[in-house]
């Protein structure tokens, strides 16, 4: 068991353990880090009703999603790179996510390939999706990965154009990776993964690539690839195409706007995620949770609306299950619990926050998912109208 109690202790411990580029990669956000900051203030600004004297003592915290059914309302965030934190990092992760009965979503910029994560999965894997320039190779990969047996894909579209993220170029972290007296010198002082993870990689006879690209793209992270650009002009149309496409649940990921999330409706998405990309992309956005009541509303009887960014608490996790998200993504936690442990370590996070979580129901006079609605929260700033009319008839808005 690794020594943490909390998020903030794990990130402590992932600090420790991996070099400064790779760390600073995951934990920060974009230019002044503003949406980074406000997803916290706004999840910190919604305050708990709680109910008392419900009675009870068995909680449970299952769900369903797609048809299938899971053991808490977690999900596996998309993160490029996990298998950088720790050797065969995603691979760990999805495992431990499926023994604790959460689905898991590869990533397109995965160290291993779909076909290698949903071989080792317990539970569904979901896949997520950047479309290439060259189209038909975005369509040989989403054959491999129907053939791999995921019926999920979850396409990113608040990815417009590349982040302005200073602290990547500073610290020579880009594709390739840069060689310099200083990345050298964070690598030898951090043995723990210079030898546990990357000479791990090196003993089994490869450095690290992006395991999803096609054939002759798929060089290492530390060589120049050969272009594979991606499309930095995708529109509707780009979905409407890939609904024809893909069989199974098309997931859209990156939405903060009411209209944005009724046009996926009519295009036939099956889910959205509320998402401001954990505050790396946009430093102006608004938090997913000051929006998250007007998408629900517009959209949530059509549409399984998932919400994420910023979320390091089960209390957190309460909060936008109570205005009407049906399941929360998590990405940092989730790689930091990777990095200080693995498997063990992905597990100990999720059981962490399965316990808060269920200590913030407990708490609430919440059994189950049935009982969270917004009359639970109290919360400043623009969704507030919708939750104070919520909290005084006391209605339960969940579709
Ligand atoms: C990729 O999606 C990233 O946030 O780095």
């Amino acid at each position: 068991m690794s020594d943490f109690l909390n998020y903030s202790e794990l990130r402590r411990l992932a600090k420790r353990r991996l070099p400064r580029g790779l760390f600073q990669y995951i934990d920060r956000g974009t230019e002044d880090e503003n949406a980074l900051q406000r997803n916290r203030r706004a999840l910190d600004a919604v305050r708990i009703r709680p109910r008392v004297l419900t009675g009870g003592r068995a909680r449970s915290q299952s769900i369903s999603l797609f048809g299938e059914t899971y053991a808490t309302p977690m999900i596996v965030a998309p993160t490029a790179l996990a298998g950088l934190v720790w050797h065969k990092g995603e691979i760990e992760l999805a495992i431990a996510a499926g023994a604790n009965g959460m689905p898991f979503c590869a990533a397109t910029e995965a160290i291993s390939s779909v076909e290698e994560i949903a071989a080792s999965a317990t539970a569904p894997i979901w896949f997520q999706l950047y479309l290439w320039e060259m189209e038909e190779f975005t369509r040989d990969l989403l054959q491999h990965t129907w053939n791999a047996g995921v019926r999920t894909l979850v396409v990113t579209c608040d990815n417009a154009v590349a982040a302005n993220r200073e602290y990547n170029t500073r610290n020579g972290f880009g594709m390739p990776l840069k060689f310099s007296g200083r990345n050298i010198c964070d690598v030898a002082l951090h043995p723990r993964w210079a030898l546990g993870v990357f000479a791990r990689y090196l003993a089994t006879g490869h450095v690290p690539s992006f395991a999803n690209y096609p054939d002759g793209y798929r060089t290492s992270i530390l060589a120049k690839s050969r272009a594979l650009r991606y499309d930095l002009d995708i529109s509707w149309e780009h979905i409407r195409r890939l609904r024809d496409l893909w069989k199974g649940n098309l997931v859209l990921k990156g939405f903060l706007r009411v209209d944005d999330a009724i046009v996926a409706a009519k295009l036939g998405a099956d889910g959205i995620v509320v998402s401001n990309h954990g505050g790396r992309n946009l430093d102006s956005a608004v938090a997913p949770i000051e929006v998250l009541a007007g998408i629900v509303d517009a959209v949530g009887e059509r549409m399984t609306v998932i919400s994420d960014s910023g979320v390091q608490r089960g209390s957190d996790i309460l909060k936008l299950l109570a205005i009407g998200a049906k399941a929360v993504m998590l990405g940092r936690i989730l790689l930091y619990g990777t990095a200080v442990g693995g498997m063990a370590g992905a597990s100990q996070t999720i059981g962490m926050l399965r316990r808060e979580l269920d200590i913030a129901m407990g708490m609430s006079g919440c059994r189950s998912f049935r009982q969270m609605d917004r009359s639970l929260l109290e919360m400043s700033g623009e969704a507030n109208s919708c939750l104070a009319e919520a909290a005084v008839s006391g209605a339960c808005r969940r579709p």
